[in-house]
């Protein structure tokens, strides 16, 4: 069976978490500041805190804006639950908005139409390796939350994805673009507001007392993240491959294969398709091949909202299959020609 998705660890990583478990560091140290100064440098950020995980990230992003009950917090519908997770920790309220059908990102119109004087925030996650019209969102004069989770590395603009938001955040959890096990950072370029999510992470030998947060990451995790980061370029070139094979296939079927809109590029973090999930999942998982929704619900699915018709369309027609660095060439022609067969039955 080839797995949905698996993460790529090579005996240079191997090598870096065993230095760093062995210089008696085990919590948050030298390494971790080295991992903040390397992804701030290669986004083109001035500051950066590692953190547990991507949620812990969001979450100390919209605590440093002050986010709290009484506000609300704009985020796409078609993303997963822990940006829902993140709103609730604060006590603020999570606000849905419809989604771009051929990007799957966040639509700015909608996002327009529900904003209000309680709008403290908008997350926009960069979904599937391809950016949200992230000007059109920052024009709207909230503060933006870029959400990089699915995106380290790929373009806006010219420029990488999380270098324009007020505060941006990455995960680095096992099977994302790189990866740290559990891991997230937020960056900025606003020294204060970094002042403000690392004094939420150091939660120890402070003068004053107000609840903060452990979520430090650990010395061998960021270890793992520098070798990873380092590979960054020949990961997305890999994925890259990979895609153009699976559209080259698929083109020929005249199937839809996955687009973006103008001034952006596509790191393939996820392949996704339009196609019915219960039929497809099940023939590809015939040919051995793991599948997936590319989101589990939406989330006004849980909040038991309605009018998200973009949202809706997408849920029940898209299906991911796998892509990443370390698919081999049998793993590759085997997906491809089970998609062809799936393609060309349902
Ligand atoms: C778009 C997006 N944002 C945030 C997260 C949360 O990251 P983590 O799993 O590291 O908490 C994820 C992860 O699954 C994600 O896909």
């Amino acid at each position: 069976m080839i797995p949905h998705s698996r993460p790529f660890i090579d005996p240079q990583d191997r090598e870096e978490v065993d230095k760093a478990l062995a210089s008696g560091c085990l919590a948050q140290g030298e390494q971790v500041a080295l991992f903040e100064r390397d992804l701030c440098s290669f986004i083109g950020v001035r500051h950066g805190a590692a953190v547990s995980s991507g949620t812990a990230a969001l979450h100390l992003a919209l605590a440093a804006l002050g986010t709290g009950p009484g506000d609300e917090v704009v985020v796409p519908s078609f993303v997963c639950s822990a940006l829902l997770n993140a709103v609730h920790y604060t006590g603020a309220k999570a606000v849905p908005a419809d989604i771009d059908p051929l990007t799957y990102n966040l639509d700015a119109v909608d996002t327009a139409r529900r904003i209000g004087k309680k709008t403290k925030a908008i997350i926009v996650p960069h979904l599937f390796g391809t950016a949200a019209d992230l000007d059109e969102v920052i024009s709207l004069g909230v503060p933006v939350i870029e959400d990089c989770a699915q995106s380290v590395g790929s373009l806006y603009k010219g420029r990488f994805t999380g270098s324009r938001g007020l505060i941006s955040i990455f995960s680095f959890y096992a099977t994302k673009v790189i990866a740290t096990g559990e891991g997230g950072m937020a960056v900025s370029n606003d020294g204060g507001l970094m002042e403000s999510i690392r004094d939420l992470r150091e939660y120890d030998g402070k003068a004053n007392y107000r609840i903060r947060f452990n979520y430090k990451m650990t010395d061998f995790q960021a270890a793992l993240g520098r070798s990873q980061l380092r590979k960054l370029p020949a990961f997305i070139e890999r994925r890259r491959e990979i895609a153009g094979r699976y559209n080259e296939t698929l083109g020929k079927l005249g199937v839809a294969v996955p687009q973006t809109r103008p001034d952006r590029d596509h790191i393939y973090y996820r392949y996704v398709l339009p196609r019915p999930p219960e039929t497809f999942l099940k023939a590809m998982q015939e040919m051995g091949v793991g599948c997936r929704k590319p989101v589990f619900k939406p989330l006004h699915g849980y909040l038991g909202l309605f009018g998200y018709p973009n949202t809706e369309a997408a849920w029940r027609k898209s299906v991911s299959v796998p892509i990443y660095p370390g698919l081999n060439e049998n793993e590759i022609r085997t997906v491809t020609e089970a998609m062809k067969e799936a393609c060309s039955r349902i």
